[in-house]
């Protein structure tokens, strides 16, 4: 008897020197110490032995009971260190990192409603370059010469020809001079201008539109207008069209919509006016038709330009346009 108990030890020690994973350990746990192990059937023959012998055998055989224990909680450790160290282990009891949930800016937000208010209506989406050439930018246009916009101080030019596209505009030009018509197209992207306070930023995201076909009117150009502000400010907004112009449009106008905030009562976001401003429009001059190879007594159309911020402010209550741009993560997670 007392010879398997340093036999049995002999045994264990080695098995546990050369266990490679807890697995491994945790049979060798079983084996040895486990209700059904070899150390409790050694326990179960003591009745064999001598009545004198039995408490020095109990005692020897819980000394390696404690031995063995405390080898394996060991070799447990230094596994656990080691796969840490190499990395080819996973700690499953390690509590887990959740993951950041991000979500959509509200720009992009905006003008994903804006692409679906206008799908919905039948348009498609087109693009342009951010780097435009005078002549896409105003020229074509019917920009005179002379014309105030094209001064340097609201432009970023690069080179003498090149310049950052002040509006979405150059992107009518260059759809209809892709295809013949029918068009009808709405173009997001950013534009650039040399402005900065609270609501302006050198760079800024406009929406294009363009519908050119058989007898167009204004009157087309206010349904779909009135169709866009009701979808994304609700069916409660008027409509208000002031003169003005472009020299790309003719007739042209601004549109404003009965303030958000006082309902067209007035008050300090609508200057006590009641009225916003949301976007300019008009009818396709017959000089661009012509530009882009039109016939303008064939066909006829309209365009609008709205500021994605702009819109966004008045739809959120924002009050500074720059927060658009901060990242700050306590901004955008209002939305
Ligand atoms: N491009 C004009 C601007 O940036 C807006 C506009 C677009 C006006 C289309 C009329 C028609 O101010």
């Amino acid at each position: 008897m007392a010879l398997d108990i340093e036999a049995l030890r002999a045994e264990a020690q080695d098995l546990i020197k050369a266990a490679k994973d807890m697995d491994c350990l945790s049979q060798i746990r079983i084996r040895y110490l486990g209700r059904k192990g070899e150390l409790t059937s050694l326990i179960k023959n003591i009745g064999h032995l001598p009545q004198e012998e039995r408490p020095k055998f109990g005692e020897r055989l819980n000394q390696l009971k404690l031995a063995l224990t405390r080898e394996i909680d060991e070799k447990q450790e230094a596994i656990k260190k080691l796969s840490a160290k190499t990395g080819t282990g996973l700690d499953l009891t390690l509590p887990g990192i959740r993951p950041e949930r991000g979500r959509k800016h509200p720009l992009t937000q905006i003008l994903e409603e804006t692409y679906h208010i206008f799908t919905g209506l039948g348009f498609k989406i087109a693009e342009g370059p951010e780097i435009e050439t005078d002549y896409y930018n105003f020229g074509a246009l019917n920009f005179p010469d002379d014309h105030p916009a094209r001064d340097m101080h609201d432009s970023f030019y690069l080179g003498t020809d090149n310049l950052l596209r002040t509006h979405t505009s150059p992107v009518q030009i260059r759809v209809m001079k892709s295809q013949p018509p029918p068009v009808r197209i709405i173009a997001p992207g950013k534009v650039y201008r040399r402005d900065a306070d609270i609501t302006h930023t050198p760079m800024f995201h406009q929406v294009e539109g363009l519908l050119v076909d058989n007898d167009v009117s204004f009157s087309d150009l206010k349904g779909v207008l009135t169709s866009f502000v009701h979808q994304m400010f609700g069916p409660d907004k008027r409509l208000r069209f002031r003169p003005s112009f472009f020299p790309f449009t003719e007739p042209s106008a601004e549109i404003d919509i009965s303030c958000v905030m006082c309902m067209g009562k007035g008050c300090r976001v609508c200057s006590q006016s009641g009225w916003l401003e949301i976007l300019g429009a008009g009818m396709v001059h017959p000089n661009v038709l012509n530009e882009v190879g039109y016939d303008p007594e064939q066909v006829t159309g309209f365009a609008f330009g709205a500021g994605v911020e702009r819109i966004a402010m008045l739809k959120y209550g924002v009050d500074d346009i720059r927060l658009f741009f901060e990242n700050d993560i306590r901004f955008l997670r209002q939305f």
